[in-house]
């Protein structure tokens, strides 16, 4: 099981660096859970130094499918793997909705980094409209169906389901919405599926349990050390 904590635009490099130290004292031990954080470009490097040695890994939110080249606001795989990161989240919704991230984009930077020998969390989620309109499906076809071509099944992917409507909502996906969704990712693509939206704490062992969730995708819970150490506890206990 991973638990993963998706920053975002939160924390600082020297923020990162004392979240870094206190999740590191204060993690314990979480059995069969792999816990990995995920910070800004900038604090990368912080986190990366200060977890050098534990069992917590550092994921970048976003990675270009290039080497290099004229893409200004970009960051290559290269540069991530230089800096000791074990890969990256891509197509997370935040991306889609205000950054003009496409399906094809997102299976093009999952490819990249997949190819660079690195790991990495695809996110997919439907809008609530489309849910309204039953189209969750489709809509979760429709967006693994590039990651599918141009990946497949592979060790080093992970594909998060982050119904949009429950992201920093409050509104989390019943355990039952959650494990239909991901029973529909797993007959699609049979790798390990996190869930994201509103997870906490409290909820997240019940959302764990499920059957087809192999962990999560943590938003707000995860900016503050004492909230994902017992989210990650409380994982454990299902784990
Ligand atoms: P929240 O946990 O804040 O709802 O965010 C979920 C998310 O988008 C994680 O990537």
């Amino acid at each position: 099981m991973l638990i993963a904590g998706n920053w975002k635009m939160f924390k600082t490099p020297s923020e990162a660096a004392s979240f870094c130290r206190a999740l590191r004292e204060s993690i314990g031990d979480v059995g069969n859970v792999d816990v990995a954080v995920c910070p800004p470009y900038v604090a990368l490097a912080n986190a990366i130094a200060e977890l050098a040695g534990s069992e917590i890994s550092v994921y970048a939110q976003n990675v270009h499918w290039a080497e290099n080249g004229a893409f200004t606001g970009e960051i290559s795989t290269g540069m991530l793997a230089e800096l000791g990161a074990a890969g990256s989240i891509v197509g997370h919704s935040e991306r889609r909705q205000y950054f003009g991230e496409t399906d094809e984009t997102v299976a093009k930077r999952a490819k990249a980094t997949i190819d660079a020998g690195m790991k990495v969390i695809a996110c997919v989620g439907e809008l609530e409209s489309e849910r309204d309109a039953n189209e969750t499906e489709a809509v979760l076809a429709r967006q693994l169906a590039p990651i599918v071509s141009e990946i497949g099944v592979h060790e080093r992917l992970v594909i998060a389901y982050e119904p949009v409507w429950a992201i920093g909502t409050g509104k989390t996906a019943s355990p039952a919405q959650a494990e239909d969704a991901h029973a529909f990712i797993r007959s699609i693509i049979d790798v390990p599926i996190l869930y994201g939206g509103s997870v906490k704490p409290d909820n997240a062992g019940e959302l764990m349990s499920q059957p087809n969730v192999n962990g999560a995708l943590v938003g707000g819970a995860s900016l503050d050390v004492d909230s994902f150490v017992s989210l990650c506890a409380a994982a454990a206990v299902v784990a």
